[in-house]
Formats: structure tokens, C-alpha cells, sequence
């Protein structure tokens, strides 16, 4: 070999070597997932899953980071961060869409799924696929639904009929719908974050709340409640969210197995979800600080008649199909 040849196979060598490095020097992708809730709630449990299921099958290429409690953003915050790249995945209350698509407002109208099981069908047909993709000009892909549960009313005093809510201050999340629920009983709503909720209840500033089993014992608003009414009037679920910027730009590979895990998280949260809704449920009444009312069929047939007229008000908005769809799914 002429010293020139031997100079050019040494230089590719070299070459090859550090592009070699390089590679198996690669950054892992990172995936934050923020979220508002405890760890020890259905949304938690599927977020700490997905982490888990991500470190076995992806160490090294993938490397999920998990901001329970509001610890990274708040409500009001999560959707910005996301489309500024600095958070990739979020799951939040179907209720907080209200600035990207009227069309997910459904979720809101008190008293429009019988059970859960209802709501899953709703959600796994072709309604519900569809509504997955209503945020995606907005640069937000869903890629599924979690549940968390039916709500209930809690109060600082007993709520057997609406005329028990009039004039009560009530915290919402932020939905016109939750907004136009509360005021047809002549409650007053308060859109707040959920990270604000125990305070307000704790000071008085405000005499109630809605929301689900496990959200009000994991945050102990049962501590500061003394009455939960058990009125199953909407429900509280999720969408998993992430940019389509991050989901588009992800290797083909990558973003496959890191769907199934999501699939499979999704699939456990769920589960964790219908059983916290019984066991939370029971570990509030055994605490004795809250009391469970139960309504009679009258009395829920009350609360039926003096909310239902909330579904015309945003038939335009979120779209008659829709709500035959989800009507057909009980
Ligand atoms: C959540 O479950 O993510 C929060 C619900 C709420 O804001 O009440």
C-alpha cells in the first residue's frame, strides 16, 4: 500500500469510528409527562406505568420523566407548554379543552352517560374515535381516552335536591358547560385550577365541588367536606395528549412501541379507575368526616330535570350527532 493509500484508510477508519460513537452516544429522547393529580390516582397509576413499561422495553432510547401534582404545570398551563415543546405528554380533563374545540364540551352535559360502561362504548365508537382528532388543527394530537369516573357533588352542607345548591358558591374546572350546570340550579360557579381547590374549601371561600371518588380522597377534600352527595351527574375523564409536532418528528419505531405502551398504561389506568371508585368511595365513609347522601329516585329526578336543559343550550356547539351518538351508547 503507497503511504497516500495507507493516509485515506486510516482517515475512513477514523471517520467511521467517530460516527459509530456518535451514534451509540445518542441522546435518549425525553418525554415529560405533566399532570395535575396525585400518584395514587387512576391518571397517576397510568402515568407511572407508562414509565415503567418505557424503561423496560426502550432503556436507553427513550426516557420518560413523571410531574404528579401539578409539580411542572398547572391546568392552565399544560396545553401552551406542550405546543412550546417543553412538555410531550398530558392527560387532562376533557373539561379543560374549552379554547382548542367546542366539539369535547359533550363530556360536560350533566347527566348524559348512564354508567361508565357507557361512556366507553361512546368513546371506542366512531364518535368518539373521531372527537380524538377534533384538537389536531390546533397542533394536538389525542392518542386516547382514560377514565377517571363518575362525579359527585361535595358541600359544607347537605345537597338533596338542587333548590339545596341555590346561591352557593361551587368550583368548576374551567367549561362553560360545568358553568351553565351549576347556574341552572341557581348556584354560583367558580372556575378555578385544581391545584387551588382544598384551599378554597378549607378557608370557606367557596361551599362546594364536583368531582370523582379518588380525586376527592387522594386531595382529602373529604376532610373539609361534610357532605358528598352521591349524584353520578357527569363524568371525569381523560384525554392523553401530545404534539403533533413531537408524534410526527419520532422515528417510525419508536413512536409504535411507545403507542402500545401507552395502550397498555391506558388499559391499566382503567382498571385502576373502576376499582377506585369503589374503594375510595368506601375509605371515605369509613373516615366519618364526609357523609355519603344517597338520593331516592325522586330526588335525583330533580336534579335530572333542572340540568338536562343544559344539552339544547350547547347542541349547536358541540354538534347534534354527537349527543344522539352518546344517548345511543346507554
Ligand atoms: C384531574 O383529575 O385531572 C383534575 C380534575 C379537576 O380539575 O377537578
Amino acid at each position: 500500500m503507497t503511504k497516500n493509500k495507507l493516509v485515506l484508510v486510516s482517515l475512513m477508519v477514523a471517520v467511521a469510528f467517530v460516527a459509530s460513537a456518535t451514534v451509540s452516544m445518542a441522546k435518549p429522547i425525553k418525554i415529560k409527562f405533566s399532570h395535575v393529580v396525585a400518584e395514587n390516582t387512576p391518571k397517576g397509576q397510568m402515568a407511572n406505568k407508562f414509565k415503567e413499561l418505557i424503561d423496560q422495553r426502550l432503556s436507553g432510547k427513550v426516557v420518560v420523566e413523571v410531574f404528579p401534582n401539578s409539580q411542572l404545570f398547572g391546568d392552565n398551563k399544560v396545553l401552551e407548554a406542550m405546543l412550546l415543546g417543553d412538555v410531550q405528554l398530558a392527560a387532562p380533563s376533557l373539561s379543560k379543552f374549552k379554547k382548542y374545540t367546542k366539539s369535547l364540551q359533550i363530556y360536560d352535559l350533566p347527566f348524559l352517560f348512564s354508567n361508565m360502561a357507557a361512556v366507553e362504548k361512546f368513546q371506542q365508537g366512531p364518535e368518539g374515535q373521531k372527537l380524538l382528532m377534533s384538537i389536531k388543527s390546533k397542533g394536538l394530537i389525542g392518542l386516547g381516552y382514560l377514565h377517571n369516573g363518575l362525579k359527585q357533588l361535595s358541600a359544607s352542607s347537605p345537597l338533596r335536591v338542587p333548590a339545596d345548591a341555590k346561591n352557593k358558591k361551587f368550583r368548576i374546572m374551567s367549561s362553560d358547560v360545568l358553568a351553565a350546570q351549576f347556574e341552572a340550579v341557581g348556584a354560583m360557579p367558580l372556575k378555578k385550577p385544581f391545584s387551588e381547590v382544598f384551599t378554597l374549601l378549607q378557608t370557606k371561600a367557596i361551599d362546594g365541588q364536583e368531582n370523582t371518588w379518588s380525586n376527592i380522597y387522594s386531595k382529602k377534600f373529604f376532610e373539609v367536606q361534610p357532605f358528598i352527595t352521591e349524584s353520578n351527574h357527569g363524568v371525569l375523564d381523560y384525554l392523553v395528549i401530545t404534539s403533533t409536532e413531537f408524534w410526527m418528528g419520532l422515528p417510525d419505531d419508536l413512536r409504535s412501541e411507545i403507542k402500545k405502551a401507552l395502550d397498555e398504561a391506558i388499559a391499566f389506568g382503567n382498571t385502576v379507575a373502576a376499582q377506585k371508585a369503589i374503594d375510595d368511595r368506601q375509605k371515605i365513609i369509613d373516615s366519618k368526616r364526609s357523609k355519603v347522601l344517597e338520593l331516592t329516585d325522586a330526588e335525583r329526578q330533580q336534579w335530572v330535570n333542572a340540568m338536562k336543559p343544559v344539552w339544547k343550550q350547547f347542541e349547536d356547539q358541540i354538534g347534534k350527532n354527537y349527543i344522539d351518538a352518546a344517548i345511543k351508547s346507554n
